[in-house]
């Protein structure tokens, strides 16, 4: 006689916040990735709490998915729980004169216009960079004109285990697209930002919006600048300089325009970029002596 032993999922009772297989292409900005095992969306805190905790039993790892923008998932996919935090309950958007209090899950491009429109100044330096404010707090934001770091004054954060709790100011450290935060979940955040006129913000976000559309193939399928720049260096430059402009692998390209973007043409997979990254790499190390370092988050083996 056989026994038949009944598989329990580890997310019962969590049904309508997950999902089994769900493809990640459709998330990201490449277009491109494999399947995530359990993809997450809780409608509300407990939610959160509870689906994390599962993982926590059942040893699933998290990955915490934004708009996917400066990431490049496997063509496998991964083997583990995305969360994404992208249901009315963490897309609040509060403000109390010049503070303003938002879920992870806002788009930060929508909170630029916002705050532009209710005359409040400092996150004109966003414009133009794509994803949630979760994602760009965790990465730091930001570009020659200002990061997210600067106007942040509370960011509102979850372990694994379910522990909610608040890091405010005077213990948040920003760096180049780093922070000093460990927990796994952004939660929410509060800004403090300065009121000005709107018209004047306005031109702010449209000169920085006019650079990026000059230097940068914005109309392409890229995940932003490829490697962090070391210091005082600019890493399109070294890339530009190797000679590296045009290279193709399968259907990955260094961008013509600003060569530290790698734009996947239609057909590309995860691994012609990661192909790419690795080429780069190697030029620019034996040209200069330099590591490039990756600034793209890249999930899955
Ligand atoms: N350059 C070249 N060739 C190129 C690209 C750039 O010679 O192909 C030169 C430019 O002429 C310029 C210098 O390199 O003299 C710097 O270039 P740019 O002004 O485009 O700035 P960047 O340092 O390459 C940074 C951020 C961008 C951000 C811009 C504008 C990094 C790695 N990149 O780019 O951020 O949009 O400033 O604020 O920090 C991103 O993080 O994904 C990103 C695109």
């Amino acid at each position: 006689m056989t026994m038949r032993i009944a598989k329990i999922s580890p997310f019962s009772g969590l049904e309508e916040a997950v999902q089994e297989d769900v493809l990640l292409a459709r998330y990201t900005w490449y277009g491109i990735g494999g399947p995530a095992k359990y993809f997450v969306r809780p409608r509300n805190l407990e939610e959160l709490q509870l689906a994390s905790q599962r993982c926590a039993e059942n040893q699933i790892p998290i990955h915490v998915l934004g708009l996917g923008a400066n990431l490049l998932v496997s063509d496998a996919g991964v083997n583990a729980a995305v969360f994404r935090l992208d249901q009315d309950f963490f897309r609040h958007v509060k403000f109390d004169k010049n503070i303003l209090e938002v879920g992870a899950g806002v788009d930060m491009q929508k909170l630029v216009l916002i705050a532009c429109r209710n005359g409040l100044s400092g996150l004109e330096c966003l414009a133009g960079i794509p994803g949630t404010v979760g994602g760009g707090i965790r990465m730091n934001a930001g570009g020659k004109f200002g990061d997210i770091g600067a106007v942040v004054t509370r960011v509102g954060v979850m372990d694994v285990s379910g522990l909610l709790f608040d890091r405010t100011k005077d213990d948040l450290i920003f760096d180049y697209r780093s922070t000093n935060i460990s927990a796994k979940f952004i939660t929410h955040a509060q800004f403090e930002l300065d009121e000005d006129d709107p018209e004047r913000i306005m031109r702010k976000v449209k000169e920085i919006w006019m650079y990026k559309r000059n230097s940068q193939p914005l109309n392409t399928k890229n995940a932003g600048c490829v490697f962090k720049n070391p210091r005082g260096l600019s890493a399109g430059a070294l890339i530009d300089q190797a000679g590296l402009k045009g290279m193709k692998v399968g259907h990955a390209e260094v961008s013509e325009k600003h060569a530290n973007f790698i734009i996947a043409h239609s057909g590309a997979s995860a691994d012609d970029v990661l192909k790419l990254v690795k080429i780069i790499r190697e030029r620019v190390f034996e040209k200069d002596g330099i590591h490039l370092e990756s600034e793209v988050q890249v999930w899955g083996e």
